[in-house]
């Protein structure tokens, strides 16, 4: 049996960091190569620094490992990628179409690349979106993304590439921070509570968004790629839900733990993104054709945040 040979590019990223102590697990450390732009810390062994604008790197390290499985993390998210559209336009479609290229150059046999609900624009209906919803984003990033999903594809009818694909809600997990994401906040929210400081809150308290908890997040990326192959029927990407929650509801759920929280609301341009995605989605054909079920709710989800988080700062 051949063993799979993984490579996690942005390794050191919110998802990154965490999925990839999740594969290492899972697979061996000696079967799980990490990679970044920078160095990292924390990961001192099976790390290789790579730029994934160069193609050229890439490769370098999947024939020195002789990759199977490619985890393709690295983008620049929705609000940070306001600042600079063009720029981030041509990284995270550069970086994408290095990946993918590389990957069917050499044999590399499964690659997952993420996308969001910032596909999804004004047109979808806010408290649904299905799976086969009309896609215009709004933000850069969201367009990134929806070429990214149409370029997977692609890459799968012309290359027989078996590119899969969840489209993820906002992210929130304790071990790492978001960065440059308009659902920040929902992280960003739990570290002040802990920190007993007042949060000042970007988005209106009642914007819904579609939201997961982290340890979800990981299943469900493990799970679509261990599923056998003829499951996969969504070749762009499939939708993904867990929650569905406002600024007010995971304020409310924090002050039954710590009734002294306060959060102030002073939105900025990221509640005209957040106005543009919807609030919930539609995930069945995920749960049909590879069994997905999220695990952790609101309450649970609180309760584990403010725990680790407490248990953090008093390390530190
Ligand atoms: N969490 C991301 C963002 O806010 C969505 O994919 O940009």
């Amino acid at each position: 049996m051949v063993r799979d040979k993984i490579l996690v590019i942005g390794a050191n990223g919110q998802l990154g960091s965490v999925l990839s102590v999740a594969l290492q697990k899972i697979f061996g450390k000696e079967n799980v190569i990490l990679s970044d732009i920078k160095p990292n810390p924390l990961f001192e062994s099976h790390f290789e620094k790579i730029d994934a604008m160069v193609y050229d790197q890439i490769e370098y390290v999947v024939k020195k490992y002789s990759i199977t499985q490619i985890y393709h993390l690295a983008a620049i998210l929705s609000a940070a990628g306001e600042k600079y559209p063009l720029r981030t336009w041509r990284l995270n479609m550069e970086m994408m179409l290095n990946v993918f290229e590389v990957a069917r150059k050499n044999s590399v046999s499964r690659v997952f690349f993420p996308s969001s609900i910032a596909v999804f624009g004004k047109n979808v209906a806010r408290s649904k979106a299905i799976q086969t919803s009309f896609i215009n984003p709004s933000t850069v990033y969201g367009i990134s993304k929806a070429a990214g999903e149409n370029w997977a594809q692609y890459y799968f009818d012309q290359y027989g590439l078996d590119v899969r694909s969840l489209r993820y809600p906002g992210i929130i997990g304790y071990k790492s921070m978001p960065g440059g994401g308009t659902t920040d906040y929902a992280v960003e929210i739990y570290h002040s509570a802990v920190k007993k400081e007042k949060y000042i809150c970007y988005l209106n308290p009642d914007t819904k968004l579609p939201l997961i908890y982290m340890d979800d997040a990981i299943h469900a990326t493990i799970e679509i790629m261990q599923t056998p192959i003829e499951n996969i029927r969504i070749r762009t990407s499939y939708n993904l839900a867990s929650m569905s929650l406002s600024p007010i509801e995971i304020a409310l759920a924090i002050q039954k733990i710590h009734p002294n929280f306060k959060v102030d609301y002073y939105t900025d341009f990221r509640q005209n993104i957040a106005a543009t995605w919807p609030s919930e989605i539609d995930d069945q054909q995920a749960r049909k054709d590879w069994n997905w079920q999220p695990k952790y709710d609101l309450t649970q989800m609180t309760k584990i945040m403010l725990e680790q988080l407490e248990k953090k700062y008093k390390k530190n």
